[in-house]
């Protein structure tokens, strides 16, 4: 800004990593570092690339180089309204987003599986089968929340098409001279495209010669348009501070990647694709039905919102969601809390537990059942207070833990995106308890857009 011109504002925008967006209204113009800060004004956008400059006054703009040479910049038409950004009946935006699950996962999954052969199709992700072949490995980057789902797409991808995934945090990756080629992918997950640290790691494989992809919630943000392909989350407008349905969104995006990756290698039978494909034609009713135990989980919040420590314990694809309830919990309740590896208890925790410290046990009936029984009973042992998430039907389990919470019996692979949702539940009861502001956790953003 200038004294010298009073109606005109610059941006410029250096370097891949924090965006800048220009939003043409009618009459009126707008400046932002990410899209949600003035969707509910226009939803007309146009994105500066890198040592571009954008020129604003309230009856338009240019856009130039740093080198003055004009640009013809993209106008973006976003699909995102303010009116779908709202509250509605919800009290919080965290609230209507955990409720909002069911329908946002149906978004996720239409169009892109043929139910009949379970064929997926995703066409911003372009690949042919022998480059599919050639892949030796996948990278996934992302942050926090992301970086969650991440772990738990370790776990698809590598099941279902047979190649090594290693996950990393964004702020780590790129300061460990990381070993890449073009036989390795870069997968990028984050909600808000915008997140620096994220940004910043796909700059790092792109400058090492990876094929970059992007799962992004966010429409025309940074981390779709820098990418080769991309896998958009269909999940609307996360408002709220803590991520909950950008979680299971970019969970069953990487479902779907893996079922992709999968088709062009050759690693899954026609069987097997559509046992698949009618497995995920029935998680959005699932979902529904762990929703409706929301006042189950309200009146156990009512229990425990006093306790100042929690740990969150869970094994193999259930692990990433000890952790991610752990973070939910800290997040907007300030309450301490750790996820960890079930198994890794004994080499530690442990020590930590007593009637003050609630243990959370992710234990559904899976391959690891037996031993998260014999973690619960360890932790009973030392008079921990225990909540377990369990399948339905499991009646056992009740006579071990203090409380049960359950979910329906669902294959191996898609249960942390029902297992998560009694864990969101709890960290938005208990923070309501404490009296906390969910929707603006103290120190937290919702787009980290700076180191
Ligand atoms: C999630 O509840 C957090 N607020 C935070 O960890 C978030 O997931 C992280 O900052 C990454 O954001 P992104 O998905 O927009 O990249």
């Amino acid at each position: 800004m200038s004294a010298a011109q009073p109606d005109t504002l610059v941006a410029v925008r250096i370097g891949n990593a924090g965006g800048v967006v220009v939003g043409i209204g009618q009459n009126e113009m707008f400046i932002a570092s990410d899209i949600p800060a003035i969707l509910e004004y226009t939803r007309k956008l146009v994105f500066l690339e890198s040592r571009q400059m954008a020129v604003v006054t309230r009856a338009g703009y240019f856009v130039q180089t740093l080198d003055k040479t004009p640009v013809d910049a993209a106008i973006h038409e976003i699909a995102w309204d303010a009116v779908s950004a709202a509250r509605g009946e919800y009290r919080h935006f965290m609230q209507k987003e955990i409720f909002e699950q069911g329908r946002s996962l149906t978004d996720t999954i239409r169009g892109r599986i043929d139910f009949e052969s379970g064929c997926v199709t995703l066409p911003d992700v372009p690949l042919t089968p022998e480059e599919a072949l050639r892949l030796k490995r996948l990278v996934t980057v992302a942050c926090g929340t992301s970086a969650y789902s991440g772990l738990v797409g370790k776990f698809l991808i590598e099941k279902l098409a047979r190649i090594p995934v290693e996950v990393d945090y964004g702020s780590e990756y790129r300061y460990r001279d990381p070993i890449l080629d073009s036989d390795c992918a870069v997968l990028a997950i984050t909600q808000s495209g915008e997140t620096v640290d994220t940004l910043a790691a796909m700059e790092e494989a792109r400058e090492k010669g990876a094929r970059l992809w992007s799962i992004v919630n966010a429409i025309g943000s940074q981390a779709m348009r820098t990418a080769n392909g991309y896998i958009t989350m269909q999940a609307g407008p996360e408002i709220g501070v803590a991520s909950t349905k950008a979680f299971t969104a970019s969970v069953v995006d990487q479902y779907l990647l893996g079922l992709y990756l999968g088709q062009l290698r050759g690693t899954l039978s026609q069987a097997e694709n559509v046992e698949h494909a009618s497995a995920l034609a029935k998680l959005p009713d699932l979902v529904g039905k762990v929703l409706d135990q929301a006042p189950k989980v309200a009146a156990l919040a009512r229990k425990l919102f006093h306790y100042s420590d929690f740990l969150y314990l869970g094994r193999g694809i259930n692990y990433p969601i000890a952790l991610e309830g752990a973070l939910k919990l800290k997040e907007i309740s300030y309450i301490h809390a750790e996820g960890y590896p079930a198994g890794e208890m004994k080499h530690g925790p442990i020590a930590l537990i007593d009637e003050s410290m609630p243990v959370l046990a992710i234990a559904i009936k899976d391959s690891v059942y037996d031993k998260m029984i014999s973690q619960i009973e360890q932790a009973k042992a030392r008079r921990g207070v225990v909540i377990a998430i369990a399948t339905e039907g499991d009646e056992f389990i009740a006579t071990k833990a203090d409380h049960v919470l359950y979910v329906p019996d669902v294959p191996p692979l898609l249960s942390p995106i029902l297992t998560v949702i009694p864990l969101q539940l709890l960290a938005y009861y208990i923070a309501v308890e404490r009296g906390c502001d969910v929707d603006q956790p103290r120190n937290l953003a919702k787009s980290v857009t700076v180191e």
